[in-house]
């Protein structure tokens, strides 16, 4: 069972909902934010059910921040799962869409911001061959949506990149899960004034991501409804679907 273990984006959300399905007596947990008053509740929640909880204000687009805190996370104590979760949305409520702004914005996060956190988790766990990796995609990252062209494809590149780690770093006896949530209830989807079908709570997403992880699942799709949707409209022609999803309200 993971006892050393490290989330980026743990001050909300699903990444919070993570820290506290995880903290308990013998954890010591790394958690990262960028919002100090945030993450320092969550780590109070997590230190309250016995865990010892570490935070540090990092933005994940900081890569040389980003190694110096993962490799002294891991002298403290040897890391066993590193969860690369921090991630942003945007919205295309707009003519013309998503700007270039934040285009770049979203990539640089959801993926610049995911290579940064699990590449130095790789370099650490590799010498020691025991370990695992969770990354954070999205059942959104199975087709482009015109609402969030940016966002599935940073969350299908996240999906495809854990999917060939897997294969390699299984050699290193490093595990890889590949996280593809439907809608959960956190801030970055508070904001959603369109119909969320099948929406769960960031306590239950947490211990489904939870058994999953530690059961080195390769890839958590859930719930399961959304997920099939979520697979057939990838399996489907994009110009039988186009005509359904350009319909679909754009987010805020
Ligand atoms: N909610 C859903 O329905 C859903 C579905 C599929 C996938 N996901 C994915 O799940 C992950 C968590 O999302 P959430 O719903 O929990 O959203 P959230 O409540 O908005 O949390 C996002 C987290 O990411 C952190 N973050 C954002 N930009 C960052 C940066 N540049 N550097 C460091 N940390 C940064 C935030 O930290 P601060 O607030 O401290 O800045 C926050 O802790 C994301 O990758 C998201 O794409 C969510």
């Amino acid at each position: 069972m993971a006892r050393n273990i490290l989330i980026t984006g743990a001050s909300s959300g699903l990444g919070a909902a993570l820290a506290q399905a995880y903290a308990a007596r013998g954890v010591h947990l790394f958690l990262a934010g960028r919002d100090l008053s945030r993450l320092s509740e969550i780590a109070a929640l997590c230190r309250a059910r016995g865990a010892e909880a570490a935070t540090a204000i990092v933005d994940v687009t900081d890569r040389p921040l980003m190694a110096e805190w993962i490799a002294a996370a891991d002298r403290a104590a040897p890391l066993d799962l590193v969860i690369a979760n921090a991630g942003v949305s945007g919205g295309s409520g707009w003519s013309g869409g998503e700007s270039a702004d934040q285009t770049r914005r979203i990539f640089a996060v959801n993926l610049d911001g995911l290579v940064n956190t699990v590449l130095p988790a790789i370099e650490a766990m590799r010498p020691r061959r025991k370990g695992q990796i969770a990354l954070m995609a999205s059942l959104s990252g199975f087709r482009g949506f015109p609402s969030a062209p940016a966002y599935c494809a940073s969350k299908a590149a996240v999906r495809v990149w854990g999917e060939g780690l897997r294969g390699g770093l299984a050699k290193d006896g490093i595990g890889v899960t590949v996280i593809c949530p439907g809608f959960v209830r956190t801030p970055m989807t508070a904001v959603n004034r369109f119909p969320m079908p099948f929406l769960m709570t960031a306590e239950k997403a947490g211990s489904l991501m939870r058994r999953g992880i530690d059961a080195n699942r390769a890839r958590l799709s859930y719930p399961w409804p959304m997920a099939a949707i979520a697979w057939l409209l990838a399996a489907l022609p994009p110009h039988w679907t186009d005509p359904l999803l350009e319909r679909l309200p754009a987010k805020d």
